[in-house]
């Protein structure tokens, strides 16, 4: 069993990509809706919060999990990879941890996994990407110094869109999500005297308003799609690692969150356009 974790239904976007593209796994989504938004919350709480929703997954059976997060991967992916994981697996082996960060970067630079190193400092003509994400990991700095690590002529504009995802949790009606990422999109352009190349949704929430920022946004600036790049990543990822997921229960797939399962379940709807159950974790 595979899982995978997201403050709340933002990691609902990467989920969809991944159980559509590997029906051969068994999949099990975690929302901490109850702890819902982690964007502007301490670090440390963000760790710890994250060490709590991957426990559950490990005890629920899932061997791997998967940060369907950005602010989770920004701040507690390193540390629960280097520093908890090895306690997890001294106990009970073969537990695994993947962030999105990394595969995302590697889209937008066109850098496959195993280059560590710049190639082409300048690639296809990117010179600028504009990146939308939480508080928190527009403070990590992740994304740029992942980004500089492959291409480091690439200049990256951030900005983070506090609202965004309380007003996504809330299932708000169109027209004020179509308004407030307007105002973002806007923010971030006035700072640039050219439209930027590459535009990175870097939280899992904004992907369910992306429409909002391919419209608000300039035709020429691309939209990376960020659960596209996380299950490109993870089909090579089982190529290398052949004795991960599988299982007894292939296609099985679920929902849980720590919230109120029946507005968690309303909202997931909204946004997916299909019926979808949670249950309690
Ligand atoms: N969906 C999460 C992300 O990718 C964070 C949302 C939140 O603020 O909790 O960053």
């Amino acid at each position: 069993m595979i899982g995978v974790f997201d403050s709340g239904h933002g990691g609902l976007t990467i989920f969809r990509a991944l159980t559509v593209r590997f029906p051969q796994h068994s999949w099990m989504y975690y929302g901490d809706h109850a702890n819902a938004p982690y964007g502007s919350r301490p670090g440390g709480e963000v760790v710890a919060l994250t060490q709590t929703a991957v426990a559950k997954l490990f005890m629920a059976g899932c061997k791997l999990v998967i940060l369907g997060c950005n602010t989770a991967t920004a701040v507690a992916g390193k540390q629960l990879q280097t520093a908890w994981l090895p306690q997890v697996n001294a106990q009970r082996p073969g537990h695994r941890v993947l962030g999105i960060i990394a595969p995302t970067v590697e889209a937008v630079t066109q850098t496959p996994w195993h280059v560590k190193e710049p190639v082409f400092p300048q690639k296809y003509n990117t010179d600028t990407v504009a990146l939308f994400a939480t508080q928190v990991t527009v403070n990590s700095g992740v994304y740029e110094a992942e980004i500089a690590k492959r291409c480091p002529q690439v200049q990256v504009l951030k900005l983070a869109c506090p609202k965004l995802v309380p007003l996504i949790e809330a299932g708000a009606p169109q027209a004020e999500l179509a308004h407030a990422v307007q105002e973002y999109v806007q923010a971030l352009l006035a700072t640039t005297p050219k439209a930027p190349e590459w535009a990175i949704l870097g939280c899992t929430h904004y992907p369910l308003v992306a429409h909002h920022f391919r419209a608000a946004l300039p035709p020429s600036t691309r939209l990376l799609d960020q659960p596209l790049a996380v299950a490109n990543a993870l089909e090579d990822y089982f190529t290398r690692h052949p004795e991960v997921g599988g299982g007894s229960h292939a296609g099985l797939v679920q929902y849980f969150t720590s919230g109120d399962t029946v507005e968690v379940s309303r909202v997931a709807e909204l946004f997916l356009d299909t019926p979808v159950r949670f249950g309690r974790l």
